[in-house]
């Protein structure tokens, strides 16, 4: 029986992939390829020396889903498929709600109608907004601050909703704090669309010369050094914790959120200077003004995780660092870029 994985042709998609046909799983892999490249999924197969089935689907056109379980044995689903730009959401709200909200619906219907019952959903730490409360434990009160963050809150409530409807579903709800790094081998990587959003791909492409300059949003923030402080994670852990997420699906029946974080909080010029201590390469940075809507200091008390799927964080901020950069010196243009390493 397979693995669907929907989403699996983006970031998080394509290490997950890796990781469980290295673990044996048979997969299929549907995207739309809105954000990614069919590219990174010839890298998975040549770094696993495997094969599988891709569907190029929007998750939300019932028929082609559909066809999907139809054509295959499936017996569980890893959901990624999503889109993620916060700045983004607040600008085209109606796309978010409808794309992530809609795709999941329709994915669940189907799953329904053949009997599959077990997800494990792509959630996100941003669900909790701009708690007090650190380290942030799961039973924090959700309180999402943006429109891409409410589709993920809505989200989970609907699987909950699902649930209780009924309990012979089993869904994990993973909330990733800040995914970051690339797979050893450099073959994938992230691959931001135009000017990267988040710290670590930004600060990569100002390291390969493609922008001049690092912004730090605010050093009056009431943090160590001033910056905003975040719990960064190598995305082949995280990989690993939906391998531990999909035992946990298999073997109970309920519906459970989990934190898939370190535990541990980095300010921005924590980050910039074990990059630049990892690669040898100088960021030069100027200090702007916060952004609107980052908190100050987020991360995870992840002992949940540890606990009920025996799961936890390997790779420290070095490696992180290491292997972005690896991805962003082999692959200057993304999956864009001629040259394999
Ligand atoms: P990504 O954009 O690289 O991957 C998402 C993939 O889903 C893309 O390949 C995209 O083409 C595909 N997709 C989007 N809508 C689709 C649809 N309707 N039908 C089919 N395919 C569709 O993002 P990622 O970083 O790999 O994130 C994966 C998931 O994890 C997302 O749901 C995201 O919201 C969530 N998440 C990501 C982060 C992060 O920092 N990267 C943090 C928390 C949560
Ligand atoms: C952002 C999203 C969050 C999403 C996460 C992963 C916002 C408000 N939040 O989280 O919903 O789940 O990405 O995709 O967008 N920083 C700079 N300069 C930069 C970029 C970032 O100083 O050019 C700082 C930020 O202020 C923050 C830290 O670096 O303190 C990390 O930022 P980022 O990588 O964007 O992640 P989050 O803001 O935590």
């Amino acid at each position: 029986m397979a693995i669907l994985v929907t989403g699996g042709a983006g970031y998080i998609g394509t290490h997950t992939c890796v990781e469980l046909l290295n673990n044996g799983e048979e997969i299929i892999v549907v995207d739309n390829l809105s954000n990614s490249k069919k590219e990174a999924l010839n890298r998975v197969r040549l770094i696993t020396g495997k094969d599988f089935k891709f569907y190029q689907i929007n998750i939300s056109d019932r028929k082609s889903l559909t066809n999907v379980f139809e054509e295959n044995d499936i017996e569980a689903v890893i959901h990624f498929a999503g889109l993620k730009a916060v700045g983004e959401s607040v600008v085209v709200p109606l796309r978010y709600y409808d794309n992530n909200l809609t795709g999941t619906i329709r994915l669940c219907e189907v799953m329904r109608e053949f009997g599959v019952k077990k997800l494990v959903f792509s959630s996100s730490a941003t669900v909790y907004g701009q708690t007090e409360q650190m380290p942030i434990k799961e039973d924090a009160t959700l309180s999402a601050t943006n429109p891409y963050g409410r589709t993920k809150q809505m989200i989970e409530e609907m699987l909950l909703d699902l649930y209780a409807s009924d309990p012979s579903w089993s869904i994990a709800l993973l909330r990733y704090f800040n995914p970051i790094g690339a797979h050893g081998s450099g073959l994938i990587g992230e691959d931001p669309n135009g000017i990267p959003n988040n710290l670590l791909p930004y600060i990569s492409q100002v390291a390969v010369g493609k922008i001049r300059q690092l912004h730090i949003f605010g050093n009056d923030y009431p943090t160590g050094d001033g910056t905003g402080v975040r719990d960064y994670i190598h995305v082949t852990d995280l990989a690993n914790g939906h391998l531990r997420a999909l035992e946990f699906v298999r073997s109970s029946t309920v519906v459970e959120p989990f934190n898939l974080g370190t535990g541990q909080g980095y300010s921005v010029l924590e980050v910039v200077q074990a990059f630049e201590k990892a690669t040898g390469k100088h960021i030069p940075y100027r200090v702007v003004e916060r952004r609107p809507g980052d908190a100050a200091v987020c991360y995870a008390n992840p002992k949940k995780s540890l606990k009920q799927l025996a799961w936890q964080a390997k790779k420290n901020m070095e490696q992180m660092c290491v292997d972005t950069w690896r991805w962003q010196q082999h692959n200057p243009n993304g999956y864009e870029s001629k040259q394999l390493v």
